[in-house]
């Protein structure tokens, strides 16, 4: 059955994609046993009893008691049984265990912004360790978005002002990936992100220091990384477009006149100052929507990014 289930369905990154494979499969099969008979005896009666003589008349039959009870009763309580399964399935999907981890999400328009019990914060990207239970509590920023994870079979409405729960158990290592299933602006179908399963040691280092790759990476290289995955890209152009922030096309050493009137020289301290308080001072003709990175970019991310801007000129 497992060759059935790896050409039918996406892989199974947790315990309850399972379970919702097994009723998935269930209905189908079901669904094409009674698609088979129905048609089946469809073509078995044209045959049999087509009009064989021009004065053939059908008999006038009214009705029949036991077939209709036998045709009211067996759906009845395939549809039952179908209904309890999925319900016992819905019930273990919305309360999670209680020695969960919480990793708390934001959605903003239009990146997933994620942050750890200990403090630590990621953006588009989260790393859980395999084989423990992990809940999600998600609330929006800004408008509805949609957590959905199709490798784990979940998804769950994001809303502004209101707490919403996921959890999931992951059995698969590896990278599985987040999208927005709510169509939520310009930028939705960029709206993606990663979930990595970890083993339990590799959790712990990736904790402690981050990823490794990053910390080799030239400059400028991890900048043109970061720009990506951090969600810059989503409304900062490279090719001068205006979007819902200034293009970074050529803008190092310009000079750039802001809401308040004041001037600024685009310069590795403004850089820096835009992407921790992006509130503090905002561009002529755009508005003060930008998250701040404070506490989630490292400095040598920082660094990085400011290179990348540069090497726009
Ligand atoms: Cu967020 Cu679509």
């Amino acid at each position: 059955m497992d060759w059935l289930r790896s050409l039918l369905l996406p892989v199974e990154g947790t315990l309850y994609a399972r379970k919702v494979d097994d009723l998935y499969l269930f209905i189908t099969f079901v669904s094409a046993f009674f698609f088979l008979l129905v048609t089946g005896l469809l073509a078995v009666f044209i045959l049999r009893y087509r009009r064989r003589r021009p004065d053939e008349v059908t008999p006038h039959i009214t009705e029949n008691f036991k077939l209709e009870v036998v045709w009211t009763v067996i759906p009845l309580l395939l549809v039952m049984f179908i209904f309890f399964w999925g319900f016992h399935g819905y019930m273990e999907a919305t309360v999670a265990p209680a020695d969960a981890m919480e990793i708390q999400v934001t959605a903003k328009r239009w990146l997933w912004e994620f942050e750890y019990p200990n403090g630590t914060r990621t953006i588009n990207e989260i790393h859980v360790p395999v084989g423990k239970p992990v809940k999600l509590v998600m609330s929006s920023d800004d408008v509805i978005h949609s957590f959905f994870v199709p490798s784990f079979r979940l998804k769950t409405d994001v809303l502004p002002n209101r707490y919403t729960e996921l959890w999931f158990t992951p059995t698969r290592e590896g990278m599985h990936t987040i999208f927005c299933a709510e169509y939520c602006g310009r930028g939705h179908s960029d709206m993606s992100g990663k979930i990595w399963v970890d083993s339990e040691a590799q959790y712990q280092d990736w904790l402690e220091r981050g990823d490794e790759s990053a910390q080799s990476m030239p400059l400028a290289e991890l900048g043109a990384v970061l720009y990506q995955s951090r969600g810059c890209a989503t409304c900062h152009s490279l090719d001068g477009t205006r979007g819902q922030g200034p293009s970074l096309k050529a803008i190092f050493g310009e000079q750039h006149r802001m809401t308040d009137g004041k001037v600024f020289l685009v310069d590795e301290n403004y850089l820096r100052n835009s992407i921790l308080q992006p509130q503090s001072e905002i561009r002529e003709g755009y508005q003060g929507i930008m998250p701040t990175f404070q506490g989630v970019l490292r400095d040598r991310e920082i660094l990085a990014l400011i290179e990348f801007i540069k090497a726009q000129n």
